[in-house]
């Protein structure tokens, strides 16, 4: 099975000029998505992490079912005020402004190692941020891992300045 046949292309969304790769194609179609988890898992089971995280809030989708087929626990990280406390927090820059994002402080042990996992890796400012969190509560992280992955977007090169590697089922050049 090729997964990016499952792969929706929708041009000028959410603004023109983007090209917006939708995954709600692959998780209604059972086969794909059991498919898609099936290979994160062959990946991510011989880095024998202690947990898995999650990005509010594509990133979830992919981290709960394949934490569950781990048999490990899974951590939320989330756009700020979602959670309650004591939590901390990691301020980053977007295009324009900036946005804020949280995890409990009790999520992690110190020297937990986890895989941080999100659907798709483009510049990689949301994952370089979340590593900066979860690095503060004490966690180790051992990679990162995506559906999709924008190479042109050199989000892999951003990660691996910080030590971390990454992982992606489906890569598109442009
Ligand atoms: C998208 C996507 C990744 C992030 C990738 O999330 O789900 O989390 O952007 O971009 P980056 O590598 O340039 O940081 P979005 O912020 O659109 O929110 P959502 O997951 O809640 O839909
Ligand atoms: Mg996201």
């Amino acid at each position: 099975m090729n997964l990016k046949d499952h792969i929706r292309h929708v041009p000028d969304f959410p603004k023109p000029g983007i090209l917006f790769y939708d995954i709600s194609t692959l998780l209604a179609h059972a086969d794909a998505w059991k498919e898609a988890v099936k290979q994160l898992h062959a990946l991510i089971a011989p880095l024998k992490p202690d947990l898995l995280v999650g990005i509010e809030s594509r990133g979830f989708l992919v981290a709960a079912p394949l934490a569950l087929e781990l048999g490990i626990g899974f951590v939320m990280v989330r756009k700020k005020g979602k959670l309650p406390g004591p939590t901390v927090r990691h301020s980053y820059a977007l295009e324009y402004g900036e946005d804020t994002i949280e995890i409990q402080e009790a999520a992690l042990r110190p020297g937990q190692r986890v895989v941080v996992l999100d659907d798709l890796l483009a510049t990689g400012g949301t994952m370089t941020a979340a590593i900066e969190l979860i690095r503060k509560v004490g966690g180790e992280v051992a990679a990162t891992a995506y559906l999709i992955e924008l190479s042109f977007l050199n989000g892999r090169k951003r990660l691996e300045a910080l030590g971390v590697p990454s992982h992606s089922l489906m890569v598109y050049e442009s």
